[in-house]
């Protein structure tokens, strides 16, 4: 239940041990670039990792997030999440980042195709949306790529690194992505 697969991609909880492999792209600012956080350390990347094999799937905050491997095997690359939103769990929120070294090759896009559609069908949710910073063209590239519809701009959304940025808002509908398989 808590394992997706695709063509390329396993989908699964994470382990203690995923914690070096974390900590390999999460420690790099091009990361962290539009994100209201800091950089990870080998520390942080440990509590990190620690923290949602503690946590469960779903969490006590209704997400789930799944470590990204390839079956070709290596180590893990990435991490994509969903999270459940509000009393009646009707929408739901996603969440994505990978590993620098394994962007461009559409591996974002095919894992959350496939989370997108655990969360209409296992989840029963009605809408799931994503918010990315304005600039962030490569995160909302991938949310067109889902077929994921512009809904406007959350102005003064985020405070990264000083500075109050906007963000884009994006949402697909259960029926919407029905019609596109
Ligand atoms: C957001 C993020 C996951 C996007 O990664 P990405 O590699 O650009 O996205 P995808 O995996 O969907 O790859 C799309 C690219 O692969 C190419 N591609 C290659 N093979 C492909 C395939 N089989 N299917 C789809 N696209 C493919 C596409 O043409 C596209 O290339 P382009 O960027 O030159 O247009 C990545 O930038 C990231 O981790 N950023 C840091 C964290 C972050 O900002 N997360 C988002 C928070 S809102």
């Amino acid at each position: 239940m808590a394992t997706l697969t695709t063509e390329r991609l396993l989908l699964r909880p994470f382990r203690t041990s995923d914690a070096p492999s974390v900590a390999a792209y999460a420690t790099r600012e091009v990361f962290w670039r539009y994100l209201p956080l800091e950089p990870l350390t080998v520390e942080t990347s440990d509590k990190y990792v620690g923290d949602r094999v503690a946590g469960g799937m779903p969490d006590a905050e209704g997400t789930w997030t799944f470590a990204v491997e390839r079956h070709e095997g290596g180590p893990m690359i990435g991490a994509l999440s969903i999270t459940v939103r509000g009393k009646a769990r009707h929408s739901a929120s996603l969440g994505y980042g990978l590993d620098p070294d394994w962007w461009g090759k559409g591996i974002a896009t095919e894992g959350m195709r496939t989370v997108l559609a655990f969360g209409f069908g296992t989840l029963g949710v009605h809408r799931i949306f994503a918010t990315a910073d304005v600039h962030n063209e490569r995160s909302w590239r991938v949310m067109e790529r889902l077929g994921m519809r512009r809904e406007g701009i959350l102005r003064g959304d985020k405070l990264v690194r000083g500075e109050w940025r906007d963000s884009v808002l994006y949402a697909i509908l259960a029926e919407e992505f029905a019609a596109l398989r």
